[in-house]
């Protein structure tokens, strides 16, 4: 992976441990400012896996050893460090927990997407098979509920369920605009809070929440949102514009499913009155799924402007999180935070 990348980046690779720089950090560099936490919290994804069930063992396994940037758990380390500066055994073992849900969704995700490649590996239902993705995926929702138990807290655990809910509920939303070409940008905005920034701010209020500091939750719920606004508005540019070895998943999935994502519903607007041949034929690529010259209609979206007008969205929500920074506690964790912000957005260039 290149200096900045946060692509497909291998949760072990640590082996970048160069002191930070303000201008490009690495990934690398950020998960070295808590990398005892993070080897430790890497160890848990993989030993909270405990089924009688061989099979479950199995799927799980595949989908956890294929890697992953562990990004959600990261910035749950970064932030309970950002609070207090001494290893906190809990908060490891929330960041491990995040980094189960997180997988869970995705296994679930590339089921409904039809993908099958996903962390540069064939995805659990190419492996196996949709039932058996489904219910696996299911089976580490249940397991990571099953650890959440274990630490006592209800306002902890009040969290993590209203926010798997609302992660099932943008899942579901983002059903029903599929192949709606009528789709508006607020309607995106509703799923991606759902699907995507609502772990987010689990994985940043979690933290507080052990380290009972919840005076902070407003800022880090903010922190949370945009950072995963932005991040996930960048996703699917890249959908349209990256490379999908370097990504380790299928690209150019969006638009083959119908998928009116941001990218898309700017695309339309901008095409209706600029290009209306376009326009139309885009509009029937989402209404119905069919893209006979898929080239064709990624490089009319391509060509639109759409995807400037979303890195500039994308950037805006950067600027939020970033903003969201300022009332808390200002030192070398938070500052990881900040870069890892910027280094979410360097994937635009
Ligand atoms: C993928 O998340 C799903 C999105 C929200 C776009 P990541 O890009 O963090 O996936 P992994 O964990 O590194 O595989
Ligand atoms: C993100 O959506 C998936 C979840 C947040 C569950 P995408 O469908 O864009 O994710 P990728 O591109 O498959 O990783
Ligand atoms: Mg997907
Ligand atoms: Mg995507």
């Amino acid at each position: 992976m290149t200096s900045t990348s946060l692509s497909n980046a291998s949760s072990n690779d640590l082996s970048n441990k160069s002191a930070l720089t303000l201008s490009t950090p690495s990934y690398a560099d950020i998960q070295s400012i808590v990398a005892d936490d993070f080897k430790i919290m890497d160890r848990q994804v993989f030993g909270s896996l405990d089924s009688k069930v061989q099979l479950v063992m199995s799927v799980s396994q595949h989908v956890i050893n294929a890697g992953g940037k562990r990004m959600r758990p990261l910035i749950t380390l970064l932030c309970s460090r950002m609070f207090n500066d001494n290893p906190s055994e809990q908060s490891m073992h929330l960041a491990a927990i995040t980094e189960m849900l997180h997988t869970a969704t995705l296994v679930h995700d590339d089921v409904i997407d039809e993908s099958n490649q996903r962390r540069g590996k064939p995805t659990a239902n190419a492996t196996w098979d949709n039932a058996t993705a489904v219910l696996v995926g299911d089976y580490l929702i249940a397991r990571a509920f099953n650890l959440l138990v274990g630490f006592q807290s209800l306002p902890l655990l009040q969290l993590f369920s209203d926010g798997t809910c609302d992660i099932a509920e943008g899942e579901v939303l983002q059903l029903q605009h599929q192949h709606n070409p009528e789709a508006t940008e607020n309607d995106y905005l509703r799923i991606i809070d759902g699907k995507t920034s609502r772990l987010f701010m689990m994985a940043t209020q979690g933290a507080a929440i052990l380290q009972g500091q919840n005076q902070h939750l407003p800022a880090l719920a903010d922190f949370g949102q945009h950072f995963g606004n932005a991040f996930q508005i960048i996703d699917d540019v890249l959908d349209y514009s990256g490379d999908s070895e370097l990504m380790g998943k299928n690209l150019g999935d969006d638009l083959a499913e119908g998928k009116p994502t941001l990218p898309t519903i700017k695309a339309l607007e901008l095409l209706e009155t600029s290009n209306p041949e376009g326009y139309k034929q885009l509009r029937i690529a989402v209404q119905t799924g069919k893209t006979p010259d898929a080239d064709q209609l990624i490089e009319l979206v391509r060509g639109s402007g759409s995807l400037d007008y979303c890195k500039q969205r994308a950037l805006d929500e950067t600027k939020l999180a970033q903003q969201a920074l300022s009332t808390l506690p200002d030192n070398c964790y938070r500052q990881g935070l900040y870069q890892l912000t910027e280094l979410a957005s360097a994937r635009l260039v």
